[in-house]
């Protein structure tokens, strides 16, 4: 008997993650206190169901098949008969305190109750209720349906046994999973800071504009998408909320240190795609900036950045928020890197990357481009 999946939240999130569910053949039931978003959330999964029997990935009896597995509901009180709830509401702690708490006088003793959150705490949404040994943190990456990652986060207080429970039913799921300590934005949304934090710093000083950097992250480092291209995708509203959600977290690290230019951005409401305009302008007839194609200055500003994402990804190993492969992992699997960074590592020589960490600490003096010891020790061999 498959379990049945609860999910609250039918918004970007939590309609991807009970699509998932409901193709892997469990009874799901979608719940939102909003019945005007549970109909767009119905005829969204509609939408996308025709397009996967168009392109022949299911057939039409399929799709009947997963529609007929989720249930559309407001009231919590529906969710009695589940055995793993995940949570994907908005990103407010009282609220999810409220929903949590609720939530724990609804289902059976044994289910597991699971927050898709990218910036809080588990162990503090867990903090609200009677029995927090079974609360978890599953982090799903958007789109849900389509990218292949999952953070599994488990807080001070759950069990080996919530833990285990939830990486099977999530790898069932054809899903690659990643076991993270609970520290702040997990391991993709910490190490891949210097992505942006890097990049925008080098635009603030003055080395390059944006189409050039953008240009030496693709051309010359592989990246899919260059930082501010991606920012204007992601929106920077969303990714300065993060950037300042994790630099607070950490106890203002200047490792995370946000960037006026991004910040001004986002207050002018210049926030990409979504707003036709952000660093770049995607107005009608508009041309986007020509990079300027220097593979020197290139080499050094994608040097520089990688160097940046690799000493976070040391970082996040030497502080045991994962294990290297996990880190790799996520960074492939989770946001597309062309390569783990700690694979990159030792491919360019672990000495070369610190050298160029220390290189630039000795020509800044700031706290934010110390090389992490555990770099060290694998420079000294
Ligand atoms: P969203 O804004 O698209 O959807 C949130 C939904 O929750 C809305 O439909 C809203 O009506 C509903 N809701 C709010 N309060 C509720 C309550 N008390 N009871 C029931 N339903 C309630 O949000 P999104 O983007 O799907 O994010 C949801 C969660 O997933 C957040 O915790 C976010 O941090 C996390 N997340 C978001 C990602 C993204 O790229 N959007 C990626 C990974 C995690």
């Amino acid at each position: 008997m498959k379990e049945i999946i609860g999910v609250i939240g039918a918004g970007t999130m939590g309609s991807g993650i009970a699509q998932v569910a409901a193709q892997f053949g469990h009874e799901v039931i979608l719940v939102d206190a909003n019945a005007d978003q549970l109909d767009r959330a119905k005829s969204s999964l509609e939408k996308t169901l025709t397009k996967l029997v168009e392109k022949e990935k299911i057939s039409a009896a399929e799709k009947i098949e997963i529609s007929s597995k989720i249930r559309y509901a407001t009231d919590l009180n529906e969710l009695t008969f589940a055995n793993l709830v995940i949570e994907a509401i908005v990103e407010d702690i009282t609220i999810k305190h409220t929903v949590f708490k609720t939530l724990e006088l609804i289902v059976a003793d044994d289910c597991i109750l699971a927050s898709n959150t990218s910036s809080l705490s588990i162990a503090s949404i867990g903090s609200v209720l009677n029995n927090a040994s079974r609360v978890v943190g599953i982090h799903f990456f958007n789109p849900a349906p389509l990218m292949p990652l999952v953070e599994i986060i488990p807080a001070v207080q759950t069990t080996e046994e919530t833990l285990t429970k939830s990486v099977e039913l999530i790898k069932s799921w054809k899903k690659t999973v990643v076991v993270c300590k609970d520290t702040p934005g997990f391991i993709v949304n910490r190490v891949a800071r210097p992505f942006y934090g890097e990049a925008l710093r080098i635009y603030d000083e003055g080395i390059a504009d944006f189409a050039t950097i953008d240009w030496a992250m693709t051309h010359i480092g592989g990246f899919k998408m260059g930082p501010f291209t991606l920012m204007d995708y992601i929106g920077n509203d969303v990714n300065y909320a993060v950037t300042e959600s994790v630099f607070q977290a950490f106890y203002y690290d200047p490792r995370f240190k946000p960037s006026f230019t991004q910040k001004r951005h986002r207050e002018a409401g210049f926030l990409g795609r979504k707003s036709g305009r952000g660093y770049y302008n995607y107005a009608e007839g508009s041309i986007l900036p020509t990079p300027t194609e220097d593979m020197e200055l290139g080499t050094k500003i994608f040097n520089r950045i990688l160097c940046m994402l690799i000493n976070e990804a040391f970082d996040a190993v030497f502080m045991q928020v994962a294990k290297a492969e996990d880190v790799d992992l996520a960074m492939t699997k989770g946001v597309n890197y062309p390569k783990g960074l700690l694979q990159w590592a030792k491919e360019i020589g672990y000495d070369k990357v610190l050298e160029q960490m220390e290189a630039l600490f000795a020509e800044y003096g700031e706290d934010r481009y110390r090389p992490n010891p555990l770099l060290r020790r694998f420079a000294r061999g």
